[in-house]
């Protein structure tokens, strides 16, 4: 398209994720593109996982018969089929030194330091909410991409950063539509997969998580076990007829959040003292994305979740994070 001269183009940009990573990376002369090979190794993750989730019961009625597929393989849990294609596209990239996922015990160490060269770690949880997929409710994925730390004794105490150190982090939501949302330290930006071109799409940048809303994330159910600064914040905001909205996945109750605004929780509970949420690739990166978009992520009153140091990939930690606003006026209740 030619445009005249002394009249500037209305014409909106199409960017894909790709095409943003480069744009990215340009600002940074420094980079040596690492990074971007590995965000694009999430990018083709999250389209083969969508592409499983979106045949989740179809998979069950077709391979019923023995519970085979046609390759004579035993039929798996998305949780498993998610984690591999995670552990096979990010373990053909070079940049990867270890990564980290909900499903293995230990962490993965694909390759050792090499003098001179920049590696990181990548932690995932490959598929959150996965009991939602029963009732064909949203699922996600999130990930935590953290530099490899050349003075760790061993190379899996590398992981053990906190959440602070993030290089990049993001999550994928498989709902009516697949959206991928993704910091890398310089705000969040949301991309929505097109299957007609295979492509995710920037839909927006620099998203902004509404100041306030009155709205409550969390599982009532347990509200009985939780410690009493909780139970003071529910029924002061039930007073002020707050909405309650709980999906059951944390990527689609943080998602909603980050763009409607409120607050999202999980507390300790009698069955879970410390929290149910794993620090490392749930409560960290989606702290970070929330601070990133101008929200608050804490583990306790006062207490940052990125400021957490880790001592285990999987340990758990309370989670209060969303609107500023309403994080706060949970921390009120919560003073003794
Ligand atoms: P996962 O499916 O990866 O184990 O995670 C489920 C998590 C999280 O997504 C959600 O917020 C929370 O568990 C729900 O737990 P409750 O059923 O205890 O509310
Ligand atoms: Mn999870
Ligand atoms: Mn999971």
């Amino acid at each position: 398209m030619t445009i005249p001269a002394g009249h500037v183009s209305n014409v909106r940009e199409i960017i894909t994720l790709q095409g943003h990573i480069l744009q990215q990376q340009a600002h940074h002369p420094e980079a040596t593109g690492t990074l971007s090979w590995i965000l694009s190794a999430l990018s083709i993750s999250a389209k083969m996982i969508a592409s499983q989730v979106r045949r989740a019961r179809l998979e069950d009625v077709l391979g019923q018969v023995g519970g085979e597929n046609v390759q004579g393989e035993q039929q798996q849990k998305l949780d498993v089929i998610a984690n591999e294609i995670l552990l096979r596209t990010l373990g053909g990239r070079q940049g990867v030194a270890i990564v980290a996922s909900e499903e293995n015990e230990e962490p993965v160490i694909l390759r050792n330091e090499r003098e001179g060269e920049r590696r990181y770690c990548v932690l995932f949880d490959p598929l959150d909410g996965s009991s939602n997929l029963d009732v064909c409710g949203a699922v996600g994925t999130i990930f935590s991409i953290l530099r490899q730390d050349r003075r760790a004794a061993r190379a899996e105490d590398s992981l053990l950063q906190p959440g602070r150190e993030q290089v990049a982090a993001g999550y994928i939501l498989y709902g009516p539509s697949t959206v991928f949302a993704l910091t890398i330290g310089a705000g969040v930006d949301l991309f929505v997969l097109d299957p007609a071109i295979g492509a995710f799409v920037r839909v927006q940048q620099g998203v902004r998580i509404p100041a306030a809303a009155k709205s409550y994330s969390v599982n009532e159910g347990n509200r009985l076990t939780f410690p009493d600064g909780y139970q003071r914040y529910l029924a002061w905001a039930q007073e002020q007829t707050y909405s309650s909205r709980y999906a059951g996945a944390m990527v689609a109750d943080v998602h909603r959040i980050l763009l409607k605004g409120g607050v999202f929780l999980y507390p300790p509970t009698r069955k879970a003292p410390q929290g149910k949420l794993r620090l490392m690739y749930e409560a960290n990166p989606m702290g970070w994305l929330v601070e990133q978009a101008g929200g608050k992520a804490l583990a306790a009153p006062g207490e940052r979740i990125l400021d957490v140091q880790p001592t285990g990939i999987h340990q758990r930690t309370p989670v209060i994070l969303g609107s500023p606003a309403e994080v706060d006026r949970v921390i009120h209740h919560l003073a003794p």
